[in-house]
């Protein structure tokens, strides 16, 4: 069958292989393949698991996938028959050398520019999906022309804003679609020809264009915004337990006033995931390389108070539990940094178990999807950590349960049945606040939610 266009996409990870399935369902006339190092990866999306949980994705793979969606390790030949090439290799924060803990660690972008300039035999449309530094797009330009072939290449930056656990509605109804591109002739050629391909299903008032370098800065700008917003409730949320106030009142009330919003503004454990603290702490580094000190510290202090956020409630369940946790036995209620995913990079519950372990308490860790996952984060750590997919198994015997993860089957378990089996006094911390408090503590429990006064027996 001949295709209308053959779309390629280097990095088969949680951004690249939900991007590319979408496109193929939308767009059954362009033949799209997704390529990667990591052939264990490639074999997973090839096969009956796919290596990401993401709703409806699996629907969507199926549906495509050997029609005219591929997975493949083959990415010279990728980059030979393709030539519009979408980029979403990682960008981890670099943790060697100039910059390590702040920048964006560009060696996957530029082993990948070096890659595409080597093989191509055509002249190519490189887009930036990947999250990058501004001014990345320039380093790839330079890259890609530094020789004196007849190929030329235009670089365009179309940031993704997919969220996990919801990537495939997000996917199918953005709120946008943003391309930046350089206003060169050839630049909004190629611009033209990526609009095209959104416009199959999205409506063209949402497919927004910009430069390049705005495209670039508007994505790390986007997740800082929503980082901000955590960190401003969950500081509030500190103020709340102090104050008898309510934090979910406070929210309501605050996120009724249509300026503001009611959306993000949940109290909560801190956030976590592989790219709010990565992409502010490269804002951070970016605002102090152009020496805009005062801008560095202010979205410093948003990953500060996440930092906080996380150790208040460590310290909340010692100080409750009368200051110490040495062999109490603390099940988390999951592990994934939110719902609906099994991703569990940057999670809190990282965090909140390696310090339960470093307290000397026993760590019993359930949930739905992240349990292969946590037992990679947990790997080497010192202490006695168990998992246990059951929730109810989980709790048995624990003297507390720590709510980490605001899965719905967490709402709606028989809590009656779990306190009977559990130490007495028996406790819940919940970091979500999505449990029905009032009824657990009737059930016998301690209630410690998340800036909201305690329910306690004593
Ligand atoms: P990921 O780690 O899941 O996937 C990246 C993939 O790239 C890996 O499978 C890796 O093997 C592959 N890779 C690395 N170097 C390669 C090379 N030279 N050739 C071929 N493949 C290579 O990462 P991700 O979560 O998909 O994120 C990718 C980018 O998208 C990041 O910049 C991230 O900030 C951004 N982003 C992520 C999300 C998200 O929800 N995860 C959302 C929006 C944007
Ligand atoms: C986030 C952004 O929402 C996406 O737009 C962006 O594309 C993506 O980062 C990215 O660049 O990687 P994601 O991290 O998948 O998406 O999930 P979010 O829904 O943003 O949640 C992030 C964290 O914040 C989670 O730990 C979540 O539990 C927490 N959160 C969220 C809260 O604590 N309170 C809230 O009110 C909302």
């Amino acid at each position: 069958m001949k295709f209308e266009k053959n779309i390629l996409c280097i990095g088969a990870g949680y951004v690249g292989g939900p991007t590319m399935a979408m496109i193929a369902y939308k767009c059954p006339e362009y033949r799209v393949t997704v390529v990667d190092i990591n052939p264990t990866r490639i074999a997973e999306w090839n096969s009956y698991e796919l290596p990401i949980y993401e709703p409806r994705l699996d629907e969507i793979v199926r549906a495509t996938r050997g029609k005219n969606l591929f997975f493949s390790t083959d990415i010279e030949g990728g980059i030979r028959d393709n030539d519009i090439i979408f980029v979403s290799v990682n960008t981890p924060t670099k943790t060697f050398g100039a910059g390590a803990g702040m920048a964006a660690d560009l060696q996957y972008w530029e082993k990948t520019a070096r890659q595409i300039l080597q093989h191509s035999e055509s002249s190519k449309v490189v887009i930036e999906k990947s999250t990058l530094p501004v001014k990345t797009a320039l380093a790839m330009e330079k890259i890609l022309n530094c020789t004196n072939s007849s190929i030329s290449f235009d670089v365009l930056s179309n940031p993704e804003f997919l969220a996990e656990g919801s990537a495939m509605t997000d996917l199918e109804n953005p709120d946008r679609i943003l391309i930046g591109s350089r206003e060169t002739q050839s630049g909004l050629k190629a611009r033209e020809a990526l609009v095209k391909i959104y416009a199959n299903w999205v409506p063209r008032e949402k497919i927004i264009t910009s430069n390049i370098w705005s495209s670039e800065l508007s994505k790390i700008v986007s997740n800082a915004f929503l980082a901000q917003r955590i960190s401003s409730i969950n500081a509030i949320s500190a103020l709340c337990e102090k104050t008898d106030a309510d934090i979910a009142e406070v929210s309501k009330a605050v996120g009724m006033d249509s300026r503001i919003g009611s959306k993000f503004l949940n109290a909560s454990i801190g956030f976590g995931g592989s790219c709010f603290t990565k992409d502010i702490l490269n804002l951070v580094y970016l605002c102090q390389h152009y020496g805009l000190d005062e801008v560095a510290a202010y979205w410093t202090s948003v990953v500060r108070i996440n930092q906080y956020q996380q150790e208040r409630f460590i310290m909340n369940m010692l100080n409750t539990m009368f200051n110490t946790l040495a062999d109490k036995k603390i099940c988390l209620f999951g592990f994934a940094f939110k719902a609906n995913t099994g991703d569990t990079r940057e999670s809190p519950a990282i965090y909140i178990a390696k310090r339960l372990l470093e307290e000397k308490a026993e760590v019993i860790v359930t949930d739905p999807k992240a349990l292969r996952n946590a037992r990679t984060d947990m790997a080497g750590a010192d202490g006695k950590v168990s998992f246990e997919e059951d929730p109810y198994r989980a709790a048995m015997g624990c003297h507390a349960i720590a709510v980490i993860t605001e899965w719905d089957i967490y709402r709606n378990l028989d809590y009656q049945k779990i306190y009977d089996t559990m130490t007495k006094p028996a406790s819940i911390y919940d970091g979500r606040n999505i449990l029905d408090h009032k009824r657990c503590f009737d059930i016998g429990f301690n209630v410690y939610p998340m800036g909201k006064p305690p329910l306690t027996h004593f």
